[in-house]
C-alpha cells in the first residue's frame, strides 16, 4: 500500500469477492466490481447503475438490476484459454490508483508447457463522460511467437430482471444490446467497440473476435470501449449509447483516460485529506473518499447512495439513513453540488413519504426506512431463511425505525448552514422539513397523566431492541426537527414571504398546528437520570452484559446469542446515545455530561454494525481520548480494506467511509461552525505529524493544516 495506491500482490484467490468490492471502479453513474476480464471460478462480476431498480418475479421488494458485465474477454494463447487457475501463474500485481481511478493488473503467465507472456490489463470508468467505460489489455510474448485469439462482447443480461433482450453487431468491431427491465420497464442500451489495432481484421461471428500471430517481444494491444444509457437518462438509450460510443472511439483510449484523470484531479483538489505520520491512515481515508466519490451521483438528483454503494448486491441497492447522517457530511463540506443532488433525491420522493404517512395513519411526510426509486417503503418484512429450519425473522425497521425523517431534516439544515445555499432551502428543503414536521406533530402521543409527549413502539439506531418506548435518540431528534421547522418557517417568512405563504397553505401550517409544535417542543419526554440520558424506557432494567469479555470476536453478539436473547440485554448494536452526541456536539450538554454518557454507553456497544466504530471514534476524539479514538477509527478503516466484519464482499460500506472522514474532520480536527466561520479544536492521534484538508464553507474554500505546533487556516 502506497499513499494513493491499493495493491494486491501476490494473487489472493481466497479473498476474491472481497477484493472485487475493493477494486470497484465507478463515476457516480455506475459501478463495476473488480471481477477479472477472463473470469475466475466463484467470482461475482456485477455492474450497477444508479436508479435502475426492478422487482424480480416472486421477490418481496425491488433491487438494483445488474446490467451485463461489459468487462468480459475471452483470451487464448497458442490455443490455451487464459485464466489464473490454469497454466502457470509466475507473477501478479493488481493496483487501484485512487488518484486517477485507474485499475491495473499485471500478470506473468506461462501458457501450459509453453511460452511465457506478460499481460497488463487496465480499465476505468470515465469521470468526465459518465456513460463511457474503457479497458485495454497489452500482451507481450517474452520467449517465443504466439497465436492470440480474443473475443469481447457485451456479456449476458440477467433474465431474472431483463426481458425483450436484443443483441447484435453493427460495424465489424462493434456489438450492441438492448433490453427492458421486466417489472419497472426501464430500458437499457449498451454498445461496445473492441479492436486489436488498425491492422487486424475481425473474424465473422456473433461478437467481435480476433485471431492473429504475435512475434516474440512484440506487444499487442486490445482495446474495448463501452457506452451505456438507460431510459432514465435518454429517450432512446441504444441510439444514445451508439452516439457516445462513436465519440469515445474517435477520441481514443489515451485521450479519454487523460480527460477522466483531469476530472479526478479537480475532485481531489477539493476533497483530499493528507495525513503525515501514518501511511495506513493516509491510504485508508483516500480509499474511503474514493468509494464515496464514485458512488455519489453527479448529474442525477433522483438517485442516492445505497448502503453498499454501487459495488455489491448488499441491501439490494437500497438507501438508508446511512446517506444523510454518515456519507453526506464529507460531500456537504467538500463537494456541495454532490451533497445537494443527494438531498434533492429526498425532495423528489416526498410523494412516497406522504403515502407512507397516510398508510400508517399519520399526517405529513414519513420517509421510508429503505428507499429506492419510488420513494415508497421498500424494507422487506421478512429476512432470508435461517438455518437449521429455514425460519425467517420478521424485519421491523420499515415499520418502526422512524427517526429517518428527522435525520433527513438534520442533514438538510447542516447542508444549508455549511453551504449557505438559501435557494435550496427556500425552494426544496423547507418543504421537506416542514412536511416531515407535520408528521412528527401527528405521531407524538400526549400522556395526559404526566403532561408530556411520548413516542412509543419504535426502533432507535440500536436495532438490537426492536420495540421500545421513548427512544431518546428519536425523541431528541424529533424535538429538534420541530425546532428546525419553526426556525426555517420564520426564516422563509423573512426571505421569501410568498414561498412561506404557499407552503403554509399547501401543508396546512395553521396557527393551531404551529402552536401544537411549540407545545411538543416544550413537553417532549426525554428519558434521563440526572446527566445520563436513558436510551429508552426501561433500558437499565435489562440484563447487563460484560461486552468487553467477548473478545476476540468476529461475529456480533446478536449473531452469537440470537435476536430474542440479545433483545433482553443491555447490549447495544451501534452508536445510539453516542450517535446523538456526535450529531449535537456541544448542544448535547457540557463536557462532563458528555463524558458521563460515554462512560455508560461506549462499553455496552457491540459495534455489530459497521456504522458504529467511526462515530465512537469521532466522539472519543472530541472528548480528548485520542488513543481510544484512534483505535476505533482504525477499526472502521478496516471494514472494507481488511474485511474485518467479514461482509465486504456484499459491497463497500458507504456509512463507514463517511464516518471515517467525519471522525477526522469533526473529531480529530474538532471542526465546528462558529457564527459565520469555522473553528477548530484539534486532538490528533499522537503519531500524526500533520493533517491537512479542505472544506468549502459558505462558498469559501478553507485550507486547514494542523500540526502539533498549531493550526493554520488559509
Ligand atoms: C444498521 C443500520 C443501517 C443498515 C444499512 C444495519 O445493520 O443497523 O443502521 O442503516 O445496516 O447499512
Amino acid at each position: 500500500m502506497r499513499n494513493w495506491i491499493v495493491t494486491e500482490t501476490p494473487f489472493r484467490p481466497t479473498q476474491l469477492n472481497h477484493l472485487e468490492t475493493v477494486f470497484t471502479i465507478g463515476n457516480g453513474y455506475l459501478g463495476v466490481r473488480g471481477a477479472f476480464e477472463e473470469g475466475y471460478p466463484g467470482e461475482q462480476p456485477l455492474v450497477l447503475i444508479h436508479g435502475l431498480f426492478n422487482q424480480p418475479e416472486g421477490a418481496e421488494v425491488s433491487e438494483l438490476a445488474g446490467v451485463p458485465a461489459w468487462t468480459g474477454l475471452e483470451l487464448a494463447f497458442d490455443g490455451a484459454r487464459f485464466r489464473l487457475d490454469q497454466g502457470e501463474l509466475l507473477g501478479y500485481e493488481r493496483t487501484l490508483d485512487l488518484r486517477s481511478g485507474l485499475l491495473r493488473r499485471a500478470v506473468l503467465w506461462r501458457i501450459p508447457g509453453q511460452t511465457v507472456l506478460r499481460l497488463v490489463f487496465e480499465r476505468f470508468a470515465s469521470l468526465a463522460r459518465p456513460h463511457i467505460l474503457a479497458l485495454r489489455v497489452q500482451a507481450t510474448a517474452l520467449d517465443g511467437d504466439m497465436m492470440i485469439e480474443a473475443a469481447g462482447g457485451l456479456g449476458d443480461a440477467d433474465r431474472s430482471h431483463w426481458t425483450d433482450i436484443e443483441v447484435g453487431r453493427g460495424a465489424p468491431q462493434q456489438a450492441f444490446l438492448q433490453a427492458r427491465a421486466a417489472q419497472s420497464g426501464y430500458r437499457l442500451g449498451m454498445a461496445a467497440h473492441f479492436d486489436a489495432g488498425p491492422d487486424i481484421r475481425p473474424e465473422a461471428g456473433s461478437r467481435p473476435t480476433f485471431k492473429f500471430m504475435a512475434r516474440r517481444g512484440q506487444t499487442v494491444t486490445l482495446t474495448k470501449f463501452i457506452a451505456i444509457h438507460t431510459s432514465r437518462d435518454a429517450a432512446r438509450p441504444l441510439d444514445a449509447a451508439r452516439a457516445a460510443l462513436g465519440t469515445a472511439v474517435d477520441l481514443g483510449y489515451d485521450a479519454l483516460y487523460r480527460e477522466s484523470a483531469e476530472a479526478w484531479e479537480a475532485t481531489w483538489h477539493a476533497s483530499d485529506v493528507e495525513i503525515e505520520g501514518d501511511d495506513f491512515a493516509q491510504l485508508a481515508i483516500r480509499f474511503a473518499l474514493y468509494h464515496l466519490l464514485i458512488a455519489a451521483p453527479r448529474d442525477d438528483e433522483r438517485v442516492s447512495i445505497g448502503a453498499k454503494t454501487l459495488s455489491g448486491r448488499g441491501y439490494k441497492g437500497h438507501v438508508f439513513w446511512d446517506t444523510e447522517l454518515f456519507a453526506l457530511a464529507p460531500l456537504t463540506f467538500t463537494q456541495p453540488a454532490l451533497a445537494r443532488n443527494l438531498l434533492m433525491y429526498r425532495y423528489h420522493l416526498l410523494p412516497g413519504a406522504r403515502t407512507k404517512a397516510v398508510n400508517n395513519g399519520f399526517e405529513g411526510a414519513m420517509y421510508p426506512w429503505e428507499s429506492t426509486d419510488t420513494g415508497e417503503e421498500t424494507t422487506p418484512k421478512w429476512g432470508a431463511p435461517l438455518p437449521p429450519d429455514g425460519r425467517r425473522e420478521r424485519i421491523w425497521t420499515g415499520d418502526r425505525e422512524i427517526h429517518i425523517s428527522a435525520d433527513i431534516a438534520y442533514a438538510m439544515r447542516q447542508y444549508w448552514q455549511v453551504s449557505g445555499d438559501d435557494d435550496f432551502m427556500a425552494r426544496y428543503g423547507a418543504e421537506v422539513i416542514l412536511d416531515t414536521a407535520v408528521f412528527w406533530g401527528s405521531r407524538v402521543e400526549y400522556n395526559a397523566a404526566q403532561d408530556r409527549y411520548e413516542i412509543s413502539h419504535v426502533i432507535g439506531p440500536d436495532e438490537y431492541h426492536e420495540d421500545v418506548n421513548n427512544s431518546v435518540f428519536t425523541n431528541v431528534m424529533a424535538r429538534r426537527h420541530l425546532q428546525t421547522a419553526l426556525e426555517i418557517l420564520a426564516w422563509l417568512e423573512r426571505h421569501a414571504p410568498a414561498q412561506a405563504g404557499a407552503l403554509r397553505d399547501r401543508l396546512a401550517l395553521t396557527p393551531a398546528r404551529l402552536e401544537h409544535w411549540r407545545d411538543v417542543i416544550a413537553k417532549m419526554y426525554i428519558p434521563r437520570d440526572g446527566d445520563l440520558l436513558v436510551e429508552f424506557d426501561g433500558f437499565f432494567d435489562l440484563e447487563p452484559v460484560d461486552v468487553a469479555a467477548y473478545w476476540p470476536r468476529t461475529r456480533s453478539l446478536q449473531h452469537i446469542y440470537g435476536v430474542p436473547a440479545t433483545n433482553r440485554t443491555q447490549i447495544i448494536k451501534q452508536a445510539d446515545v453516542v450517535m446523538l452526541m456526535a450529531l449535537l456536539g456541544d448542544a448535547f450538554g457540557p463536557p462532563e455530561m458528555q463524558r458521563a454518557n460515554w462512560d455508560v454507553y461506549a462499553p455496552r456497544c457491540d459495534h455489530g454494525s459497521s456504522l458504529s466504530a467511526a462515530i465512537h471514534g469521532l466522539v472519543a476524539a472530541r472528548l480528548g481520548m485520542s488513543d481510544q479514538a484512534y483505535a476505533l477509527w482504525r477499526q472502521a478503516a478496516g471494514v472494507d480494506l481488511e474485511d474485518n466484519k467479514g461482509n465486504a464482499a456484499d459491497g463497500a460500506h458507504a456509512a463507514a467511509a463517511g464516518g471515517l472522514w467525519q471522525a477526522i474532520v469533526l473529531g480529530f480536527a474538532g471542526l465546528r461552525q462558529a457564527g459565520d466561520g469555522i473553528s477548530l479544536t484539534p486532538n490528533l492521534p499522537p503519531h500524526w505529524r500533520r493533517l491537512r484538508f479542505r472544506v468549502m464553507h459558505r462558498g469559501r474554500l478553507r485550507d486547514v493544516t494542523i500540526t502539533p505546533d498549531g493550526v493554520t487556516i488559509a
